[in-house]
């Protein structure tokens, strides 16, 4: 039950992030065709899917830090060292999506050409590490699922549900 309430407010959450990430790289693939740098569609598309990515990204870091990770340094303080690190990759997710969002935003009214290997290259780095973070993330939550008493998986739920 506690694993299932997780999935639907965690796990949905990394799928959806991972699908508007798999957008915003078939677009740039499509930019990559002659003449298509100009396509204004495909680029509002990118910016549309940029916005929403950090919007998401956002709200489901502050769920994570406020709710789960708050409640998991507190509970299982040996897992503090390995939560440090899901938040400093949150920090680098968020610099790399707003420096995507920059860089394509610029290209708004043709005021400079896209930078089209540098985007693409942030955008791999970004999925790379959204994939490997949300990995590591889910295998430290199921750990702790386990490892609580059922009062302790409690209060983590309770503390999810009130985000
Ligand atoms: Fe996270
Ligand atoms: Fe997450």
């Amino acid at each position: 039950m506690a694993d299932e309430r997780l999935r639907l407010r965690i796990i949905e959450d990394h799928h959806k992030l991972d699908r508007i990430f798999a957008s915003v790289r078939s677009n740039l693939l499509q930019l990559d065709a002659p003449d298509a740098q100009r396509d204004p569609e495909i680029l509002e598309d990118v910016r549309d899917d940029l916005k929403f990515a950090l919007d998401e990204m956002l709200e489901h870091f502050g769920l994570e830090e406020e709710a789960i990770f708050a409640f998991l340094k507190d509970a299982l303080t040996d897992l503090n060292d390995r939560i440090e690190e899901l938040e400093q990759d949150h920090e680098v997710l968020c610099t790399r999506t707003s420096r995507l969002r920059t860089l394509v935003a610029a290209t708004q009214h043709h005021a400079t050409e896209l930078d089209l290997d540098l985007a693409l290259q942030l955008v791999e780095e970004t999925s790379d590490l959204l994939t490997r973070h949300n990995q590591t993330e889910t295998q430290i939550f199921v750990e702790a699922l386990w490892r609580l008493d059922e009062r302790g998986r409690q209060r983590l739920l309770d503390a999810l549900d009130s985000h």
